[in-house]
């Protein structure tokens, strides 16, 4: 059979009016793509902040979840030996009018009253942690009460050879007749401040940081001892070592003054094993380890330099001292944040390292040359004092702003805390 060629005409399709109906077809077929986008970002995007959301508000929780202690330590803590410090206290008037305001920031205030320093909380900021049984109702303590027995004790002053600051007293009082109690924590009053305080007054004493390790080394030796029990012995971490949180005593017979450091605020003490330890805010956000007993012992090392540079009177010839390696001190910091360590025994071996890293008693320490470095500083460049700074403050504080803000702890759910 022959091919029609005629059968099926080909005809021209006619050509469009217009290119409008296209263009439209087309891009109502984009819009609704790009709609389709948007709502999935949209959604995944609230979908991963409400996980953000739960994971914080959880961490948070954690965070502020009370700190457990050993059963021995907790018999120290016995409601009737609060109370009778507390009762005994409270017939005291309370002169508030007659407090100085001496320090305090974020969770409270500190005031000084004749020889006693008496710190305040802020509860809506920072919640109290831990709670006291009670047959009526159970009654919310801020955790350097119990933290500070255990460690310090009840001493109306610090002993000669005290390595923790201790308790002088503490009691529930309202600030005036209308408000609601609050709690009030006692310690004695150190005059010499904290290691901060006494970095700054060394600075006029033009010492080098040679004659600065050789003078206080034997300080830091002990404060590591101190560490390796509260760790060992209690089974607790500071969880907030810093220059602040060291205070000097000072005895009129010492033969070298500021030697005598104690350990001091006592409101972060966690046990060992806290899941807030492992948190994301810590570990994470922070660049904590996971063994808060390694993260103490360095950190007390990273304080005990940085108090060296800021008393040294060079702190150049400090700076390049300090990267190079080369003086005893920078050597026991860099074992310490870069050497092997085991938590349970962290403090100790530091101790054990700093006592065969002896320093060097005498001598002008050799200037090294900055180079390149100043020359950075001049450009507005990262220059070595400012790399120092950094390297010494890296982990040295835990922020939880992303906690909070993600946490929404502001005015609308404020912070998580578990049941008393
Ligand atoms: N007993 C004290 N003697 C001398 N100074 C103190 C004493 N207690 C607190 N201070 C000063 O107040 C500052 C804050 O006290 P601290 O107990 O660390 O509370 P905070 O929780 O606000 O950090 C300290 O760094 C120190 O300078
Ligand atoms: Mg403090």
């Amino acid at each position: 059979m022959g091919f029609e060629e005629t059968a099926y005409p080909y005809t021209k399709p006619a050509r469009r009016s217009s290119w409008r109906p296209e263009v439209k077809q087309f891009s109502q077929r984009r819009f609704r793509f790009l709609l389709r986008c948007t709502v999935a970002a949209a959604v995944t995007g609230i979908l991963f902040l409400v996980a953000l959301h739960r994971q914080y508000r959880h961490d948070l929780q954690e965070k502020y979840s009370a700190t457990i202690f050993s059963n021995d330590s907790e018999r120290r803590i016995h409601r009737s030996e609060w109370e009778a410090s507390a009762g005994s206290l409270a017939e005291r008037p309370i002169q508030r009018e007659e407090w100085k305001r001496i320090g305090g920031g974020w969770e409270g205030e500190i005031f000084l009253y004749e020889d006693t320093v008496i710190k305040t909380f802020v509860t809506t900021r920072s919640p109290l942690r831990n709670c006291l049984d009670s047959s009526s109702s159970p009654t919310r303590i801020p955790t350097e009460i119990p933290a500070t027995l255990v460690l310090g004790g009840l001493q109306d002053e610090v002993a000669e050879d005290a390595d923790f600051l201790p308790l002088k007293g503490y009691l529930l009082a309202p600030a005036t007749e209308t408000e609601p109690a609050s709690w009030l924590v006692l310690t004695p009053y150190l005059p010499s401040g904290n290691l901060q305080n006494v970095a700054m007054r060394l600075r006029s004493e033009n010492l080098n940081h040679r004659d600065l390790d050789a003078r206080f080394r034997p300080s830091l030796n002990r404060l590591l001892g101190a560490l390796a029990r509260m760790h060992g012995e209690h089974g607790l971490c500071h969880d907030d070592i810093k220059l602040s949180n060291v205070f000097v005593t000072d005895y009129l017979d010492a033969t070298v003054s500021d030697t005598h450091w104690v350990l001091a605020d006592f409101g972060n003490v966690r046990e060992v094993t806290h899941p807030y330890h492992s948190s994301v805010i810590c570990t994470r956000d922070s660049e904590q380890n996971a063994d808060c007993r390694i993260n103490d012992a360095v950190r007390l090392i990273k304080t005990y330099v940085t108090f060296l540079r800021l008393a040294s009177i060079d702190t150049v010839s400090f700076d390049s001292a300090f990267w190079a390696e080369i003086e005893p001190w920078s050597e026991l910091y860099w074992s310490a944040v870069k050497g092997a360590r085991l938590g349970s025994g962290a403090a100790e071996s530091f101790q054990d390292n700093s006592l065969s890293i002896a320093p060097i008693r005498s001598g002008e320490p050799t200037p090294q040359v900055e180079g390149a470095w100043s020359l950075g500083c001049l450009l507005g460049l990262p220059c070595l004092a400012q790399r120092t700074e950094e390297e010494m403050e890296r982990g040295m504080f835990v922020t939880e702003d992303k906690a909070r803000l993600f946490g929404a702890t502001g005015t609308l759910l404020g912070v998580p805390t578990g049941e008393c």
